[in-house]
């Protein structure tokens, strides 16, 4: 895959009428995320690319556990699904593809007043507008992305996000170009929040269908599994198999991510593993970083 960036000129259009005006023009370039996730797959994109299957440019683009959507960006394919069962995410994904222009006017702001006392201000207030899918809102969680304490997306049993501010000298909060790029890559994109076994319904022959759910432990120190509450435990594991072995038997193409653990390995025996080295924090303090093996699940 290639990483040159094309630039060309684009005109910002509907700013909102509190925020002054600034010059027309911004460098369009490729789709990447808009923000930190944890598990996302930026730096196996080498690795992942040459595992997709033939004509795969035709189908449609399905990714159940999308979080940042390393994948879906770096392919930008002309249709696809994208759901997650994080309703935060989701929210700011359809604000992103739907009104970009309010989100990056909100993001402006929270930019401009940047401070650590700040941020526990906003903090307070997205917590209180839980919910709410305004693009003020989805501001909010990219500035609180940004500046928390590792990119990292917690709750509490309320669903109130409760991570720190981040010891960032100078964080870059807004990314307007990477916004607009994101923003053209969603247009024609579904995005849903849902559960994985919501794809159950939706999925048909001719996807290409990316799982990338919430990894096994590779040991009981490295289980990190504070994705979204209730966690993801080896039922869900199972439960995901077993719509891995449906949508197969309906004739849609299948790549999953998973860690290389015999326990992975077992649940898809009936399928192709190749291995691939992922360059990664194992654990959730960010020590530890270093190569682990995953493994990649096919039906094809
Ligand atoms: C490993 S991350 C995906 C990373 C993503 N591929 C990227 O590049 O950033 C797993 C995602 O699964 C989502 N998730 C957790 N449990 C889920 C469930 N039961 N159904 C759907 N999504 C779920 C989490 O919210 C998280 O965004």
């Amino acid at each position: 895959m290639s990483t040159s960036t094309a630039f060309a000129r684009i005109d910002l259009v509907k700013r909102p009428s509190s925020i002054p005006p600034r010059p027309a023009l911004v460098e369009e370039r490729r789709a990447k995320p808009f923000i930190k996730w944890v598990g996302g797959k930026g730096r196996l994109l080498p690795q992942l690319t040459p595992l997709l299957p033939p004509g795969v440019e035709r189908m449609r683009h399905v990714e159940p556990f999308v979080g940042g959507g390393a994948f879906f960006f770096a392919r930008s394919p002309a249709r696809a699904l994208l759901s997650d069962v994080n309703p935060n995410l989701i929210a700011t994904y359809q604000a992103i593809r739907d009104d970009v222009e309010a989100v990056i006017g909100n993001l402006e702001l929270l930019a401009a007043g940047h401070s650590k006392e700040a941020y526990y201000g906003v903090r307070t207030s997205y917590n209180l507008s839980l919910g709410d899918r305004s693009s003020e809102r989805a501001a909010q969680f990219i500035y609180l992305n940004k500046t928390c304490f590792n990119g990292l997306h917690r709750v509490n049993k309320k669903g109130e996000f409760n991570v720190p501010a981040g010891r960032y000298v100078k964080p870059r909060i807004l990314d307007e170009s990477a916004l607009l790029a994101a923003h053209r890559a969603l247009q024609k994109v579904e995005i849903r929040c849902a559960g994985f076994e919501a794809l159950v319904q939706s999925a048909r022959p001719g996807d290409f269908v990316y799982f990338d759910p919430p990894y096994e432990p590779v040991s009981d120190t490295a289980r990190f599994t504070a994705y979204a509450k209730g966690g993801f435990g080896q039922d869900a594991q199972r439960k995901l198999r077993d719509v891995f072995r449906e949508l197969d038997r309906r004739g849609a193409r299948l790549m999953l991510s998973n860690s290389d653990v015999p326990f992975i390995r077992e649940l898809y025996g009936d399928y192709r593993i190749d291995t691939v080295a992922a360059p990664r924090a194992i654990n959730c303090n960010g020590r530890g970083r270093g190569k682990v093996s995953e493994v990649v699940v096919r039906n094809y």
